[in-house]
């Protein structure tokens, strides 16, 4: 098959989209996300590379906190409202119900089942974004999405990006177990 190139900007792709939420001036504000990825197993660190003129950014550069939000397909619409206006011109504190954990001023979004606040562990600037490794101190699940004791894909319903095309995806099916369906190839 021939392969020809194209604009690396698309890679990766496709890509889970969180809502990174912080206090910012007093009030809870939400940056949608697509550049995040978990990147360190102990202590569980957490990156997201977040454009430095972002609001939401100010808000953490001050509190060395945020939380991460995995939305699901029924708020897609305020997904991408947080994507598209700045906290700077619009009050984006409305857009969801607010919840507070463990650590006291970090807001988290009571539409997303699966929620986690952390702490600044680092911020490593790069040309463009600031990137920010947040190391997860407390996560949070809605308890009608654990099956036997974890939470089950099934009854969350989230949803990807994907570039090229920019539009958001829901999932298909499962296609095989992970550390299990590479085993059958040992032969
Ligand atoms: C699908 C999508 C993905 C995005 N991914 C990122 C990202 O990874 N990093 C980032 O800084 N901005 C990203 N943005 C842009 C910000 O969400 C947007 O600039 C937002 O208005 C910033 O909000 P704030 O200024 O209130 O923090 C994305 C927007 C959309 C719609």
């Amino acid at each position: 098959m021939p392969k020809i190139e194209i604009n690396p900007g698309i890679a990766p792709f496709p890509k889970p989209i969180v809502l990174v939420g912080a206090m910012v001036n007093n009030r809870p504000n939400f940056n949608t996300i697509a550049w995040f990825n978990r990147l360190n197993g102990r202590p569980n660190i957490w990156g997201v590379a977040m454009g430095k003129k972002k609001y939401t950014l100010e808000g953490i550069r001050q509190s060395r906190k945020f939380s991460i939000n995995f939305p699901t397909v029924d708020i897609v619409d305020r997904v991408d409202f947080c994507g598209i206006y700045s906290g700077r011109e619009v009050d984006k504190s409305e857009t969801f119900d607010v919840f507070f954990g463990e650590l006291g001023d970090v807001p988290m979004v009571k539409e997303c089942p699966v929620t986690a606040e952390c702490s600044v562990y680092e911020i490593v600037e790069l040309p463009s974004t600031s990137l920010l490794l947040g190391e997860v101190k407390h996560a949070y699940v809605d308890e009608h999405i654990i099956t036997d004791g974890t939470p089950d894909l099934r009854k969350i319903n989230p949803f990807v990006f994907v570039r090229p095309g920019d539009q958001y995806w829901a999932l298909g099916k499962s296609v095989g177990n992970a550390w299990s369906i590479g085993k059958t190839l040992k032969e």
